[in-house]
């Protein structure tokens, strides 16, 4: 196990919560350096926390493109070249597995990376919207990992933004005191939501779950969260979701009894096009934002590490960003969109092949159904 190994560097700089106006959803309207879209926003400068440690656990069932290709009327090479992705792990029914199983995983992974036992761990936040359990799956894996004396747990649901949008929570609590140790998951199974009679998002997804333990640390440390950013905009929530639609169930009440609803949801819906645009557009924008939080410029940073959705967007980003491509980690390849959990299964990865090294700064933004994004700016 690699042990990610972390010295903080400054102290919180500066913290604010602005609100901009509404604007319509999707225009295209000048903007200055925030986002005029987002309905809202929280950005800060440093949280005084520290990584210590990553993991990661994926399913052992390997889909490939050309599998898909009996399954929907699509091929290898238009998924490869229009996404990137080639293959994709995916949870099937038959192994007595869940989502929430790869998440204690991924969390037990990060912590034995971070030399930490589960009873020093006061916080887990389990960042999906995919949980086996509709009540949440965090306290589950606090207690699979040994976290089971003063420690709180909870789900956060923030889709593809879930992993970035649980870190800076996580960061607030170990900045602010009262937890000493969090452990932040991002899982996903959206193979269970994902219509497989639907070419244009079926491709897409896969599932998996990435861990970080994350340590409340002294100011001055050279490492830690150095600045974020988050938004919203219920007004794009149309263009990717995944609905409640129940189905009558009657309940002999008084008289004529009453049609109550039996829990069920629909399949995900998502407008690719629509989520293509708004992810290009506004994503550069909240790097920027983060950076500027952190009192950093885009030549500062080492690794550009981006939700994994495609390799186009990830490409277009760097770009108006003038990050080159040998800055880019990416394993999308291999795993598709693993939505909450795609940026801690990646960093996982390059912090075990070595390709990311203590001191290195990764700039990170996720992005998707809310419509939600967010960016951080770590120092490992
Ligand atoms: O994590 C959540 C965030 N989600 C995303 O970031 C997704 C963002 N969107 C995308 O990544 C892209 O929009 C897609 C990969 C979903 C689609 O790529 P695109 O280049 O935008 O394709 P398109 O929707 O413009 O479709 C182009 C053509 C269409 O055919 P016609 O109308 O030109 O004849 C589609 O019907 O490609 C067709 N097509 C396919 N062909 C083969 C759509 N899906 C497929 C497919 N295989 N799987």
């Amino acid at each position: 196990m690699k042990v990610l190994l972390v010295t903080l560097a400054s102290l919180f700089a500066s913290a604010s919560c602005l609100r901009h106006p509404a604007a319509p959803w999707g225009t295209t309207a000048p903007r200055t350096r925030t986002s005029t879209t987002a309905l809202g926003m929280a950005g800060g400068g440093r949280l005084n926390c520290r990584p210590l440690g990553t993991g990661s656990a994926a399913p052992a069932t390997i889909v490939t493109n050309s599998d898909l290709e009996s399954v929907v009327e699509t091929s290898d090479e238009w998924i490869a070249t229009r996404t990137g992705i080639s293959q994709r792990r995916i949870l099937t029914n038959d192994g007595g597995v869940g989502i929430s199983n790869l998440a204690a995983e991924a969390a037990a992974a990060a912590l034995a990376a971070s030399g930490l036992s589960g009873s020093e761990v006061d916080l887990v936040i389990v960042a999906t919207s995919s949980p086996d359990d509709l009540f949440g799956d965090a306290t589950s894996v606090a207690a699979a990992i040994g976290a089971t004396t003063n420690c709180v747990a909870f789900d956060l649901t923030a889709a593809c933004s879930g992993f970035l949008f649980a870190t800076v929570t996580a960061g607030q609590f170990l900045h602010n005191g009262g937890v000493k140790t969090a452990v932040v998951v991002g899982s996903d199974a959206l193979s269970r939501w994902v219509d497989w009679d639907d070419r244009n998002s079926c491709i897409l997804f896969g599932d998996g779950a990435g861990a970080i333990v994350l340590q409340a640390c002294e100011s001055g440390d050279a490492s830690g969260l150095l600045g974020y950013s988050m938004h919203s905009d219920g007004k794009g929530q149309p263009q990717l979701m995944c609905g409640y639609q129940g189905t009558d169930r009657m309940v002999a009440t008084p008289g004529d009894g009453t049609i109550m609803s039996k829990g069920a949801y629909n399949f995900m819906t998502m407008n690719g096009k629509e989520v293509y645009k708004f992810a290009t557009r506004e994503v550069p924008v909240v790097l920027e934002e983060a950076l500027e939080q952190a009192g950093m410029t885009v030549d500062q940073v080492d690794w550009l590490l981006l939700h994994q959705a495609n390799i186009r967007i990830i490409d277009t980003v760097a770009k108006r960003l003038k990050i080159p491509t040998e800055k880019i980690l990416t394993n999308l390849k291999d795993y598709g969109n693993t939505s909450a959990a795609s940026i801690p299964l990646a960093l996982d990865e390059a912090v075990r092949s070595g390709q990311v090294k203590k001191g290195d700064v990764i700039a990170c933004a996720g992005f998707g159904a809310g419509l939600s994004w967010g960016s951080a700016i770590f120092k490992m």
